[in-house]
């Protein structure tokens, strides 16, 4: 191969590395039946989420600088993108982000309560596990149009976890929060099995809640803020 074609071609797998891309289910998609049905999870995953991806893609094409930070950095510092990308830029990156976290937060067979520090944190704030999902369901209830609810954890007042909204494909750790778990309210994500019944939804989906990853996130979130990692794409 000449000079110039070793560049290019080395320039095309940089920059094929370089892209974002749609993680694969960590389960097969009946495997959340009858809680998540297959064809649900196999539209949601497969064109929502891989049209995030895609749309993330192209909308950084041209801007090399860009294609390099990860989907929680663009989120995360949406300002300092060009004007006439931002807007795109920030909601599919925030769409493979919150997408990403959601596939994690649910299991197969997953134990139906949270162990350790997070059960003792989500007694501590919210009375119960039972408070935690009552209020969750009211304020996701509550919650207009398409929009996230999430159990976080702030990164000041002592650690407190709280059950926050963030509406289109925001996320908490913009807030100053870091996600423990999440459940997706685009219609999307429910529309199919249970229509317009969100609250439905919501019940089954408490059934798939993988409380060790919630678990795992919690323990993440109790380190110091300038070493806190952050295990998204
Ligand atoms: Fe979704």
């Amino acid at each position: 191969m000449s000079e110039p074609a070793q560049a290019v071609a080395k320039e095309a797998v940089r920059v094929a590395a370089s892209l974002h891309q749609l993680p694969e289910l960590p389960y097969a998609l009946d495997a959340l039946e009858p809680h998540v049905d297959a064809r649900t999870l196999e539209i949601h995953h497969g064109k929502h989420h891989a049209s995030y991806v895609d749309n993330l893609n192209a909308a950084l094409e041209g801007h090399p600088e860009l294609q390099e930070r990860t989907a929680t950095w663009l989120v995360l510092n949406a300002n300092k993108l060009p004007d006439d990308i931002r807007t795109s830029v920030r909601n599919n990156a925030g769409g493979h982000l919150n997408h990403s976290l959601l596939w994690k937060a649910m299991a197969p067979g997953a134990r139906t309560r949270p162990e350790g520090p997070l059960a003792e944190a989500i007694e501590r704030d919210f009375g119960s596990l039972g408070g935690l999902r009552k209020q969750l369901e009211a304020v996701a209830l509550k919650a207009f149009g398409s929009a996230w609810v999430w159990l976080a954890r702030a990164r000041q007042d002592a650690g407190r976890l709280e059950v926050l909204v963030s509406s289109g494909h925001g996320n908490p750790l913009t807030q100053g929060y870091y996600p423990v778990l999440v459940a997706d309210l685009w219609e999307h994500a429910y529309y199919l099995k249970h229509q317009n019944r969100r609250a439905d939804y919501l019940k089954d989906w408490w059934n798939v809640v993988d409380w060790r990853e919630a678990e795992r996130l919690f323990e993440g979130s109790r380190a110091p803020s300038e070493s806190l990692h952050f295990p998204f794409p």
